[in-house]
Parts: structure tokens; C-alpha cells; sequence
């Protein structure tokens, strides 16, 4: 995680690694004050009739659990917290006042941060900060969470500490873009916790604005035999190289990466992110023939035991995969099963189905798409393909080069609050592949186009555009 020269503060193999016990605020004590009948006869600061309806039901109740951290900070001595103890109690308050009342109580906006960078921290203040002063601010702190999302129970205490200490001790695990969100502190707290989470637990703040936002990555290969390459490596090695581009807002609008270690999409990067990587092959699935007989026998549930909740029947090989495959480049003889791997379009179904008895390719590498966004304004799209395919092996130069080409042309033409995906949208795919020297692919469109308002350059046409009316007129008479 995070900063140069501290990324191994609490790396086990490491001598002298950092642990809990080195940094920890809390004593055990302070950390388990109370007990679960303390927290049934619990009555919260505020009334909140509608709210208690949410802790009906099997979920896991977020009412619930806010409840319990207001408990808990009531129990711990003022100088324990260096924001208001009542934070959890007053954010309930007003939630169950916006229940009540249909409408938000935050105000518009908030401009805060921490000195060097230029995002990170969204502001948010209540408009009820007489009726709810612990909540009169109440920032929100996004940090750069570990490829992946792998932690050690002993790295998320500490986290854990700081959230409590310095902030509301309510977390969102994770933001929808990969983020660690702390969820409600104070102004005056946002350098102190930017100083522990730097010294302390070797981990940097995340991006907001109109910056590169916090890189995020499918687990690929760390516990996925479909990965394709090293989502974890390549997304913390590209946050890494882009630390400026994230802290200091330099470009028309937000852009973000994903990374996903095949086309299957865990971290939903074609939907997510501006710039999508995903995983594919291009040589041929490999088959183990002898796994496929033992999924017919079914010996091997289908779908990795995924479809056990329902009786589907017997194993169908002809009806659940050969059918299925949308280029129907799949044969099953009886005995043995047979791809034309000229016509795979490497969906993952037949993978998917039976992950015991086909495999990716071996000449792996990924897809590059570009300019996937939600609604605003032009309407919301998914990613366009633009490298079919490109090796990704550390260090990526080959990947940084067509990246970079990208975010400068976008820098340079990009107007004020528009998606790398509505540029190229404004200005066309055919100009996006000339800025990245890259020719036309069949294979970067799904179909050719069907109007004919088509542009020429000039230097492609005989005889370019000057043309003289007198020299049409000698053939033309008006
Ligand atoms: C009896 C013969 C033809 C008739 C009655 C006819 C009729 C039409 C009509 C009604 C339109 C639609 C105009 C609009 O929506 O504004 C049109 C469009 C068009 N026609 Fe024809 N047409 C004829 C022959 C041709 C021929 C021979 C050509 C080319 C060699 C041609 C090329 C076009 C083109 C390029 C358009 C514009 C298409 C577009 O706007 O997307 N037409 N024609
Ligand atoms: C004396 C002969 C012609 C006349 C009077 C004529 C007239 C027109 C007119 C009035 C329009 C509609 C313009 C507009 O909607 O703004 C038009 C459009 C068009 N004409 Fe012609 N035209 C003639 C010959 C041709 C020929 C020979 C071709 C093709 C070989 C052609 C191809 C087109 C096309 C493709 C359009 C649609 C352009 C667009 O919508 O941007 N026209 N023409
Ligand atoms: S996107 Fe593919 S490689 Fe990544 S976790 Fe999902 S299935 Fe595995
Ligand atoms: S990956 Fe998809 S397209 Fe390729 S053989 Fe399997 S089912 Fe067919």
C-alpha cells in the first residue's frame, strides 16, 4: 500500500514490520465498553420510530449497527474522541428527520482537503446543525484501498483506531470506486488523520474531482484461475505511476481505471471506468478432455456447484454449453468436445461452466477500452473497444504509452466537465485512433455505420477541396 519507501511498514516477511500493538489508540477495555444487554436497553440520543423499523429482518441492519457505535462512544471518555461523541447519535437524528420528511439535510457542496493535494475529502455540512451539532460537519475521507482488497486483521485495527479517534468510527467498506471511505469527521481533524494514515498505517489518500480517481481490480490472479494477467500488480503499479494525476486534479473532468482479469468483469471496469482493462487470450482454450466426461457423468457439479440451489436436471453438455456458445464454434461428439478457436469470441461461458476441464489461453493479455460513463449528459455508455489486444506485463511501458496519448489529447481538447467517452463521442472514434496512431479495426466496431454523411481528409480525395465555380461554369452553363 501507498507511500514509496513505506510500502512494506506492515509487510509480515518484512524485519521489524509494523503491527497493531505499535500504533493502536484503543486499549481492549475501551474497545469492548459495553455489553450486548447494555446495547438492548439502549435508547439512542434522538426518537427514531422509522429508522427502527430497519432493524426488522434477516439483513444486516445499518441501523443496527450505528446504534452500537453510538453506544460505544458513550461509553468512552471525552478525550477518547476528537470529534463530538454524539456523531452516530445526531447522524441517526437527522436520517430519521429526512424519513420523516422526504428530502435531504445536507447542504449544497463543501471544499475541504488536506495541504498538496487537491481531492480526497468531500465536504459535507448539515443544514439542522442546531438540532444536530454532531453532525454539523461531517466530511467524508476517501483512502486508497490494497489491490483487490486483501487485508490483515491487524492493519484494518489500526485503520479502525484512526476511524474512531479522529472521525465518526462509521466507515462505507468500500465506495462504489474501491475506496476505504471514513464516513463523517471534522475539518480540523482532516490533516491529523492524513499524518496518521501516512506515518502510521503506509497508506495514502484516494481521488475525487476532476482528476484520475482510485484505480480498482477484480482479485485476478491472487485467488482466480480465469485471471488473464495480474489485475492486483497492474492496478496498484498504475496508481502508483498516476500519483499525481489523482491528487492533483489537472483534467477537464473525473477518470477513472478498472481492471479486470477477463471478460467475465468482476470490478464491472466496461461499465465503471473510462479506461477499462480486460483479461483475454489468444491462442487456444486448453481442454482436459477427461474433466469434461467426468462433468457429463456428473462427478463435477456444473458451474462450479453455482446452480445446486435448484434441480436443473443432469448435466445437458449439448443444451448448456455447445448451444450456447454464441459463435456455436463448439462440438461435442459424444466423446470428445472440439472449439474452433478461429471463431471463439472468448465469452468465458464454456469456462465458466466447466472451470475444471477448460482453461484460458497460455499467450495471454488484455483488451483496452475506452469511455464508459453513467447518464450525465449525453447519455450513459458502456466502454468502446480500442486495442483488441496488448500484452500487460510489468512494467506496463507498452499499456503507459497508449494511456498517456489518451489523457493528453483528452487534457488538451476535452471541454470543462467532459467524459474522455463524450469527446470521443463528440469528435469521433476515427480522430480518438489517429491521436493514438492506431489503425481501424473491423473488430472496434459491432457494425459498419448505416448513414453515409461520411468525412474525407482532404488528402485522400483527388484533386482536394479548392475548386474553382468559373472552371465548373466552362462546363456548366447557368
Ligand atoms: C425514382 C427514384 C427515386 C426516388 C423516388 C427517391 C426518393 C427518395 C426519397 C423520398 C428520399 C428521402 C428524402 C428525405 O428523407 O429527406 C431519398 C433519399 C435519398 N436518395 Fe433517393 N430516390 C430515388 C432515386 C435515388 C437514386 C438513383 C439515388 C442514388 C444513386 C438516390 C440516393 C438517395 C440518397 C443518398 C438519399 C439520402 C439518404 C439519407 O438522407 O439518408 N435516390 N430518395
Ligand atoms: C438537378 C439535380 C438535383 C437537384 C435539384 C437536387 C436537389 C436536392 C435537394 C433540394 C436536396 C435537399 C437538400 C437539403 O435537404 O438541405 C438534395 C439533397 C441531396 N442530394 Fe440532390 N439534387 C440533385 C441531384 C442530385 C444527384 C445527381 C445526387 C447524387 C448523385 C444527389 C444527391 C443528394 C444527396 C445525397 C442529398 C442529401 C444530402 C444531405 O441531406 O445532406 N442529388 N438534393
Ligand atoms: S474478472 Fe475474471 S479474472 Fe477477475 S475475478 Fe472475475 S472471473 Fe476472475
Ligand atoms: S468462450 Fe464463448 S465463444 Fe469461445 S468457445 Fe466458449 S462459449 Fe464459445
Amino acid at each position: 500500500m501507498g507511500i514509496p519507501g513505506q510500502e512494506h511498514l506492515w509487510d509480515k516477511e518484512v524485519k521489524g514490520h509494523r503491527t497493531y500493538n505499535d500504533i493502536r489508540i484503543f486499549t481492549d477495555e475501551q474497545l469492548k465498553n459495553y455489553t450486548e444487554e447494555e446495547l438492548k436497553n439502549f435508547k439512542p440520543k434522538h426518537d427514531t420510530p422509522m429508522l427502527d423499523e430497519l432493524e426488522k429482518g434477516p439483513w444486516p441492519s445499518f441501523v443496527s449497527d450505528i446504534k452500537r457505535e453510538a453506544l460505544h462512544r458513550k461509553k468512552l471518555a471525552q478525550d477518547d474522541m476528537m470529534i463530538p461523541r454524539d456523531v452516530a447519535d445526531d447522524l441517526l437524528g437527522q436520517v430519521e428527520l429526512s424519513y420523516v420528511e422526504k428530502e435531504t439535510h445536507w447542504k449544497h457542496g463543501g471544499i475541504v482537503g488536506v495541504l498538496g493535494y487537491g481531492g480526497g475529502v468531500v465536504g459535507r455540512y448539515s443544514d439542522q446543525q442546531a438540532k444536530f451539532p454532531g453532525v454539523a460537519h461531517f466530511h467524508t475521507y476517501r483512502i486508497n484501498q490494497p489491490g483487490g482488497k486483501f487485508y490483515t486483521t491487524d492493519w484494518l485495527r489500526g485503520f479502525c483506531d484512526i476511524c474512531e479517534y479522529r472521525g465518526s468510527g462509521i466507515t462505507n467498506m468500500h465506495g462504489s470506486t474501491g475506496d476505504m471511505v471514513i464516513l463523517g469527521t471534522t475539518s480540523d481533524q482532516l490533516e491529523p488523520i492524513f499524518f496518521d494514515l501516512t506515518h502510521d498505517l503506509g497508506v495514502d489518500i484516494g481521488g475525487s474531482g476532476g482528476n484520475l480517481r482510485t484505480p480498482s481490480d477484480c482479485l485476478g490472479k491472487a485467488r482466480c484461475e480465469f485471471a488473464c494477467f495480474d489485475t492486483m500488480d497492474m492496478c496498484y503499479d498504475m496508481t502508483m505511476t498516476y500519483q499525481d494525476e489523482l491528487h492533483r486534479p489537472a483534467f477537464p473532468y473525473k477518470f477513472k481505471f478498472k481492471f479486470d482479469g477477463c471478460p467475465n468483469g468482476c470490478v464491472a471496469s466496461i461499465a465503471r471506468s473510462d479506461c477499462a482493462f480486460i483479461g483475454t487470450w489468444k491462442d487456444d482454450i486448453r481442454i482436459n478432455q477427461e474433466a469434461v466426461k467426468e462433468y457429463i457423468a456428473g462427478k463435477i457439479p456444473r458451474n462450479g456447484g453455482e446452480m445446486t440451489g435448484r434441480d436443473w436436471g443432469a448435466f445437458n453438455i449439448q443444451e448448456e454449453v455447445i448451444e450456447r456458445c454464441p459463435t456455436q464454434c463448439m462440438n461435442w461428439d459424444g466423446n470428445k468436445i472440439s472449439i474452433n478457436n478461429g471463431e471463439c469470441t472468448r465469452c468465458m461461458h464454456c469456462i465458466d461452466v466447466m472451470p475444471e476441464a477448460l482453461r484460458v489461453g497460455a499467450d495471454q493479455g488484455l483488451s483496452l477500452l475506452f469511455g464508459a460513463k453513467a447518464p450525465i449528459l449525453e447519455g450513459a455508455r458502456l466502454a468502446t473497444l480500442v486495442i483488441p489486444f496488448i500484452y500487460a506485463k510489468s512494467p506496463y511501458d507498452n499499456i503507459k504509452a497508449v494511456v498517456r496519448k489518451a489523457i493528453d489529447w483528452w487534457t488538451e481538447e476535452g471541454k470543462n466537465r467532459e467524459r474522455i467517452g463524450e469527446l470521443i463521442n463528440r469528435v469521433g472514434l476515427g480522430t480518438f485512433l489517429d491521436v493514438l496512431g492506431i489503425p481501424a479495426m473491423p473488430q472496434m466496431v459491432k457494425e459498419p455505420r448505416s448513414n453515409a454523411y461520411m468525412f474525407f481528409k482532404e488528402s485522400e480525395v483527388p484533386g482536394g477541396w479548392k475548386r474553382d465555380i468559373k472552371d465548373y461554369r466552362k462546363r456548366h452553363p447557368a
